[in-house]
């Protein structure tokens, strides 16, 4: 049955060869590509978001999310070192599962790469903002966010997107360097913030701890709700996997690029997690009935107009800094934020377009998506149709929406990234895997209910997207893809 036809493992490598991308990044630079796209506006933005969620218990919440992408982790890494090819959870979908679900995961991965690089470019922006306001030359109101965040179009996000697009069509090898260099001011910003925070973090500012309780299926509120939005901060690890075809020796690099990215990650936003509650406290805001205010909504930009609340800031960590009188630091943190958080959007612009290019190779897009430039090597075309898209929800929606709607792909396809696995292990018991799973049938079921614990505890708003996206692509992958697809009947 056509829905079922699955794209044989072997077929896939050979296929990959055919149509390759130059090898050129080795295990350090995985990794660094592994931090460039994880560390971003997940932490630098996204916790003042968490709190508003869950208050002081968002740090629940960053364990929580840790916990389910460390597992997500370990699935992807066998399934990235048996099948080291681009495309991530959408080439080994269709290893195992067919095409008509490997399209749906791709087509969900456009939520997560995509979506993920607007949601970063907005986030961006919040600290650009708070420096050209501290430095007395801020932007009209209309242009600093969009219109669902009280303002009207979100100049910076547009145009850094646009830029970033302007990097990727000129290759990779020059992209991933200066990435290594923006990663090292990152880490350096996040550990002045760890070293001024953690210190001055006191007790009362824990009280009350889960002020919203644990959240309700599609709720997107409490401590589940803060996990399923700062599962954001941990994504990333995955573009790792998209960029194989571009490694030298990927059975052993690629592993290594997936779990050392994210164990250093995690170690570091505990701590941050702890210092910006403990340092600044981290209450949520309410409206006057008394109810909740939902972060990235009128209600809440208002209410935040004269309040110096963390919840309420778009450069948190800043701020956090600024409340205790590390007026210079918090300066140096928004500075590189501001240069550094550029290297995520180029991670996951990069990570959509090889996506988009295999989804391509494979017949289920247009051949034109994965036109290779002839000097830069890059596939020029869909980078560029992918970078205008960016640019566009990067102007127009809050940085909270598009981060849930982002993570509602991403969690679906590590969903079946850890389905896949196991599937593979009862299938295919002898084909070479590189990096194995420990405890399989422990950590691939626990990635699922992991993810779907995360997933249902998005706010209904998101799940709805991801519906309505779902069935876009459906509509989509049955007008064109099945019957371009390279395992078409006439084409096969
Ligand atoms: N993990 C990335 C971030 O936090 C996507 O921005």
């Amino acid at each position: 049955m056509i829905f079922w036809r699955v794209k044989p493992l072997d077929q896939i490598l050979e296929n990959a060869e055919k149509k390759s991308l130059k090898r050129q990044l080795g295990a350090l630079q995985l990794t660094m590509l592994g931090i460039g796209a994880i560390i971003g506006t997940g932490i630098f933005v996204l916790t003042a978001e968490a709190a508003q969620k869950a208050g002081p218990g968002m740090m629940i919440a960053f364990v929580i999310a840790a916990i389910v992408c460390g597992l997500a982790a370990l699935a992807y890494a066998e399934l990235a070192s048996m099948v080291p090819v681009s495309g991530s959870a959408y080439t080994y979908t269709y290893a195992v599962l067919g095409e008509a679900l490997a399209w749906i995961v791709g087509w969900a991965l456009v939520l997560e790469y995509a979506v993920a690089a607007g949601a970063v470019a907005v986030g961006w922006s919040g600290y650009v903002n708070g420096l050209l306001e501290a430095g007395g030359a801020s932007l009209p109101r209309i242009l600093q966010t969009g219109p669902f965040d009280g303002g009207g179009f979100n100049v910076l996000a547009f145009t850094i997107s646009l830029v970033i697009t302007g990097l990727l069509v000129l290759g990779t090898s020059k992209s991933a360097w200066v990435n290594a260099v923006l990663v090292s001011i990152k880490i350096a910003a996040l550990v002045a913030f760890v070293v001024i925070a953690v210190p001055a973090a006191q007790a009362p500012n824990f009280q009350p701890f889960t002020p919203t309780g644990w959240g309700t299926p599609m709720g997107g509120v409490g401590v589940l709700g803060a996990a399923a939005s700062i599962f954001f901060a941990y994504v990333g690890f995955d573009a790792v996997s998209t960029a194989a075809e571009e490694t030298r020796n990927p059975n052993r690099n690629i592993p290594i690029g997936l779990i050392g990215s994210l164990a250093v990650c995690t170690v570091f936003y505990l701590l941050v997690g702890y210092g910006a509650v403990g340092a600044a406290g981290a209450q949520p805001l309410y409206d006057a009935a008394g109810k909740l205010l939902e972060p990235g909504t009128q209600a809440m930009a208002a209410a935040c107009l004269n309040s110096t609340a963390l919840v309420c800031s778009n450069e948190p960590l800043a701020h956090v800094l600024r409340s205790l009188d590390h007026n210079t630091v918090a300066y140096l943190v928004g500075m590189a934020a501001s240069l550094a958080l550029p290297s995520v959007i180029l991670m996951m612009i990069y990570g959509q377009t090889r996506i988009f290019f295999v989804m391509s190779r494979d017949g289920l897009l247009p051949e034109i998506c994965s036109k290779v430039h002839p000097t830069f090597h890059t596939p020029h075309i869909i980078t560029m149709i992918t970078g205008v898209f960016v640019s566009l929800f990067a102007a127009m929606f809050p940085v909270g929406v598009l981060a849930d709607v982002s993570n509602s792909g991403t969690l679906f396809a590590f969903v079946m990234v850890a389905i896949g696995v196991m599937i593979l292990r009862r299938t295919q018991p002898g084909r070479a895997r590189p990096f194995r799973t420990p405890l399989v049938w422990i950590v691939c079921p626990l990635a699922v209910l992991g993810c779907l614990l995360l997933f249902v505890n998005l706010s209904a708003k998101a799940l709805t997207v991801f519906a309505a996206w779902t069935v876009i692509g459906l509509i989509v992958y049955l007008a064109y893809g099945k019957n371009h697809s390279d395992l078409a009947p006439k084409n096969a």
